[in-house]
């Protein structure tokens, strides 16, 4: 396995990686979230690590468990404090990036005690959580920053804008039409995207998938 990474070109790196789902609380025992399982996060941290670089990991909640001894991992719930926890460590790393499937709307208010079952209808009132990605965007300096998209419809040229509103250096494009590929899969089929170039891949492991990612940066921004 580790035959394939040859590569120590990110010693000495520190890269930040978020992972996972936020889950954004309604009362004490339920929560809005999604089936991200992390395992692309993961990936990228355990490929990253093996490259020589220390890896600050911050996943939302997943069972995965970091192997390598060079990741830090810090595990959080919702998406604020998975904001928080990237700022804490956003300045001090070369490069970032973004595979966490943060929730985009949160509950207003989070019920203090369970909420019991009354009437035939509830609403719950969301609100927009920050766009984690797109601060770190706002607040780059020296980082390369990545990205991931998923979209469903006009791929390429959704992605591309969130590559340019987000202040990105790269966007990874998830295809969803593939059976096999992405949320609860082992397996993406991916496009990465930069502004001068647009790499298509085949549908691979996810572990594969974090390796052309990485090859990808490191021709791209480690020249
Ligand atoms: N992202 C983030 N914080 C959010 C929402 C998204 O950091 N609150 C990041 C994701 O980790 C991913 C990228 O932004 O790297 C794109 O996420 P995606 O859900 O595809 O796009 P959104 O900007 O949320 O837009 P939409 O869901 O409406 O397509
Ligand atoms: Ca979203």
């Amino acid at each position: 396995e580790d035959f394939f990474s040859f590569s120590r070109k990110l010693t000495g790196k520190t890269v930040l990686i978020t992972a996972g789902p936020t889950y954004e609380a309604i009362d004490p025992v339920r929560f809005i979230g999604n089936h991200s399982s992390g395992k692309m996060g993961f990936s990228l941290a355990e490929e990253a690590a093996k490259r020589g670089a220390r890896v600050i990991l911050i996943s939302g909640p997943t069972a995965l468990k970091p192997e390598h001894s060079n990741i830090d991992i810090h595990r959080v719930t919702s998406a604020k404090e998975m904001a928080n926890q990237v700022f804490n460590y956003y300045e001090t790393c070369d490069f970032a990036i973004a595979s966490a499937a943060v929730a985009d709307y949160a509950p207003e208010v989070t019920a203090d005690e369970k909420i019991k079952k009354k009437e035939d209808h509830l609403t719950l009132n969301l609100v927009k959580n920050p766009d984690i990605l797109k601060a770190m965007g706002e607040r780059k300096k020296n980082q390369i920053l990545v990205g991931f998209a998923l979209e469903t419809q006009n791929e390429v040229e959704n992605a591309k804008e969130k590559l340019n509103k987000k202040n990105l250096d790269l966007i990874v494009l998830n295809s969803l039409r593939e059976a096999g590929a992405g949320f609860g899969h082992d397996t993406n089929k991916v496009k990465i995207i930069t502004q001068n170039s647009e790499k298509s891949f085949g549908l691979k492991s996810k572990k594969e998938v974090a390796r052309d990612i990485l090859n990808c940066i490191e021709d791209e921004f480690l020249k």
